[in-house]
């Protein structure tokens, strides 16, 4: 027995260790956590319980059968976070450069297999060299099976990676399959192919800060949705985004008790749309002003940010935000912003949180740029994601609604439960000069302007919209907040229903 006792306390000591003490140094002088240090700052303090700690790798050639660490690299299990449960995998760095393996990566595949059964988040901390080179196909195996988990866990479980460190080739798409990547800016990277094969195959030179970096990623490309300065911010962001959300899509969602008082009235919303329709204003500047305790938890800040999408809680629940940003190309729908809405929108349906969407937007942009990229197939997905979301379903139009774009942002016609809009509200088919351009253009100027202030008056108002029910209610802007709880508490209970199928053809 005390030798089995010798023998298990030795082998845990393996595994702690990792790749030894002076890679683990490395690794902090790079700026970077160790990955057991990562899930100590992620996890509610002693609640990490290790799986597979004992799991070795199998592969014989190069040398390997000398080099043995207990756990094969890989840290993974499960633990709290604010008290509820979540799986988490973090790669080390200093075990083979954090390499998959056939071994490691059946680790990752059964805490997800948990995390399917049990309902609960998987956390994902990347920090890796890819494929084990020395294991081939195998390792390239076990890639496929996790990216096998990643898909059929969406829309069960949520699913959160970090990118703590270097993150390339095809192991770049557990990330892209997962709900929200998350960067650290500095010390991460992902790409398909690094700055030597782009240096080569098209004779760019880049550096893999500009080619993958969290500034790129979280502005340039939208492949990440968060950048985080330093490990222990990004894992403490990662605590954050899980206390809006749901373990899974079953559960109702987390409750937060809060002191904002729900029949909170806000006066300064009455002015916060500019008299003159074309001035720009931030519209999270409303967002805070409605939402409980000032609090909104943004995703993608920093990306097509002409929407504005992300958490915040109302009467104490999650509430998903998606916002027109008239500080941002006027808040046109582009194709990034629609490809960032749509996204999100299907996140919340899927996982049962609730949209609340404020709309003031022109239209969609206009420009070759747009056209030739396939605005129309990439602003249909925004489309579809509105109208096949089941969730409780809320638009307030604080100015514009215009053209396709107001049908999009959850018009009434697309199963939106409860639309409001205030006075200050257009809903047209186009601003009036527009309309007079195409209608009158041959028109003396005198006349132009006659019509244009005709066209404007009868369209650049709420009425017209409210008299054939498309808006439920014309509200003065402060009512906005105690309207809003009143209309989440009435959707609490509904259920809406979509045609058998498989599955539907969203436009991709
Ligand atoms: C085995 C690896 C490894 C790998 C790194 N190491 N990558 N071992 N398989 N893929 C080992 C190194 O030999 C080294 O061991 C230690 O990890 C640290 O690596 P360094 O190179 O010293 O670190 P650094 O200078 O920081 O460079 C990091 C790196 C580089 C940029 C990630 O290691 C690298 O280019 N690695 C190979 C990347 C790669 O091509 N991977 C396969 C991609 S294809 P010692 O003993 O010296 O400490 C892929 C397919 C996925 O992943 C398929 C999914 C469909």
């Amino acid at each position: 027995m005390s030798d089995r006792l010798d023998e298990l306390r030795r082998r845990h000591a393996n595994a702690e260790a990792g790749g030894g003490e002076a890679r683990r140094e490395r690794q902090h002088a790079e700026g970077k956590l160790s990955a057991r240090e990562r899930i100590d700052l992620l996890l509610d303090e002693g609640t990490f319980v290790e799986t597979d700690k004992l799991v070795r790798h199998r592969c014989n050639d190069f040398g390997m059968a000398e080099q043995v660490i207990d756990g094969d690299g890989f840290v993974t299990g499960y633990g709290l976070i604010h008290g509820r449960t979540a799986y988490v995998f973090a790669q080390d760095f200093t075990v083979f450069g954090g390499s998959l393996s056939e071994t490691n990566a059946k680790k990752i595949v059964k805490i997800m297999d948990l995390a399917l059964k049990t309902g609960a988040p998987v956390i994902g901390l990347n920090d890796s060299g890819g494929a084990r080179i020395q294991e081939g196909v195998l390792s390239l195996a076990g890639y496929a099976d996790i990216f096998l988990r990643n898909t059929l866990g969406s829309g069960v479980v949520p699913q959160i990676s970090a990118i703590m460190g270097p993150c390339a080739g095809g192991a770049v798409y557990s990330p892209a399959l997962t709900d929200f990547t998350f960067m650290v800016d500095g010390s991460s990277y992902m790409f398909i192919t690094g700055p030597d094969v782009i240096k080569t195959v098209t004779h760019e030179d880049v550096t893999k800060e500009q080619l993958g970096g969290a500034v790129t990623h979280n502005t340039t490309s939208g492949v990440a949705h968060f950048l985080a300065h330093g490990d222990a911010e990004c894992l403490q962001m990662i605590r954050e985004l899980l206390s809006y959300l749901p373990q899974n899509n079953r559960d109702e969602g987390p409750r937060h008790a809060s002191t904002d008082p729900i029949d909170r009235e806000d006066a300064a919303l009455d002015s916060v749309v500019p008299q003159a329709s074309n001035l720009p204003y931030n519209i999270k500047d409303v967002i805070r002003r409605v939402v409980d305790d000032g609090k909104f938890f943004e995703v993608q800040e920093r990306w097509a940010r002409n929407i504005v999408i992300g958490f915040a809680r109302m009467d104490g629940r999650t509430v998903g935000i998606v916002a027109n940003q008239p500080e941002h190309l006027a808040g046109c729908l582009d194709i990034d912003s629609s490809i960032k809405g749509a996204r999100f929108v299907r996140f919340c349906d899927a996982f049962n949180i609730p949209i609340l969407t404020f709309e003031d937007v022109p239209g969609f942009l206009p420009g070759t740029a747009q056209e030739f990229g396939g605005i129309i197939r990439h602003g249909a997905k925004l489309l579809y994601a509105y109208a096949e979301a089941t969730v409780p379903k809320i638009t307030v139009i604080t100015r514009k609604a215009y053209g396709g774009a107001y049908c999009v942002m959850g018009s009434k016609h697309l199963r939106c439960d409860v639309n409001l809009a205030w006075p200050t509200a257009e809903i047209a088919v186009m601003g009036a000069e527009g309309a007079v351009n195409v209608l009158y253009r041959s028109l003396p100027e005198a006349d132009r302007r006659t019509k244009t202030q005709e066209l404007q008056e009868r369209f650049a108002n709420p009425f017209v919209a409210a008299e054939h029910g498309f808006i439920d209610d014309v509200i003065e802007p402060h009512q906005t907040r105690p309207l809003v709880i009143r209309a989440l508490r009435m959707l609490a209970t509904k259920v809406d229903t979509m045609p058998r199928k498989k599955h539907g053809n969203i436009p991709l």
